[in-house]
C-alpha cells in the first residue's frame, strides 16, 4: 500500500552558488557517501541538486516537510551497481520512519542542464 509520495524540482544554478559561496553548505546537507559520488562527477552541482531534490521529496512523502529535528544528513542517497538511486536513513529520521510503520522507499532522479527533479514513493 502506498503511504506517501513526494516530488521536488531544483534550479541547479542555485545549488552551484551555494557550493561555491558557502563552504559549509555541502558538509551541512550531504553525507560522506553523497559527497564522494558527486565530487567524482564532471558537473558535481547537477548531482548535488538531484540529491537535494530527493531529500526534499522524501520529507514531502513522509508528510512532515523538513522539521521535527530530522537532519538533512540522516537521509543519504546511494546508487547501486547499476546506478539506481535509493535512500538510506539514520538517526531520528529512521526512528520516525519505523514508528510510522513505513516499509520501503522508492526514488527516481532526473536532470537537464538547468533543473534536477526527484520523485519519492513510500509503501
Ligand atoms: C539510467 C538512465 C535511464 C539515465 O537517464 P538519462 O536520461 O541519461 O539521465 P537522467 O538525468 O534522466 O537521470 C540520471 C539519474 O538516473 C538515475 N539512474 C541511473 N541509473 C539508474 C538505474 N539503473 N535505474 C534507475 N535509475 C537510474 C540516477 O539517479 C541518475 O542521477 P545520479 O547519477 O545523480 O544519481 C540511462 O542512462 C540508461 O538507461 N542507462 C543504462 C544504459 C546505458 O548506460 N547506456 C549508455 C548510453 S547508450
Amino acid at each position: 500500500m502506498i503511504k506517501g509520495i513526494g516530488t521536488d524540482i531544483i534550479d541547479i544554478v542555485r545549488i552551484k552558488n551555494s557550493i561555491e559561496k558557502n563552504k559549509r553548505f555541502v558538509e551541512k546537507i550531504f553525507t560522506e557517501k553523497e559527497i564522494g559520488y558527486c565530487e567524482a562527477r564532471m558537473r558535481r552541482e547537477v548531482h548535488y541538486a538531484g540529491r537535494f531534490a530527493a531529500k526534499e521529496a522524501f520529507f514531502k512523502a513522509i508528510g512532515t516537510g523538513y522539521r521535527g529535528g530530522m537532519g538533512w544528513r540522516e537521509i543519504s542517497i546511494e546508487n547501486d551497481e547499476l546506478g539506481k538511486p535509493g535512500i538510506e536513513l539514520s538517526g531520528r529520521t529512521r526512528d520516525f520512519f519505523k514508528k510510522k510503520k513505513f516499509k520501503n522507499i522508492h526514488l527516481s532522479i532526473s536532470h537537464t542542464r538547468e533543473y534536477a527533479v526527484s520523485f519519492v514513493v513510500i509503501d
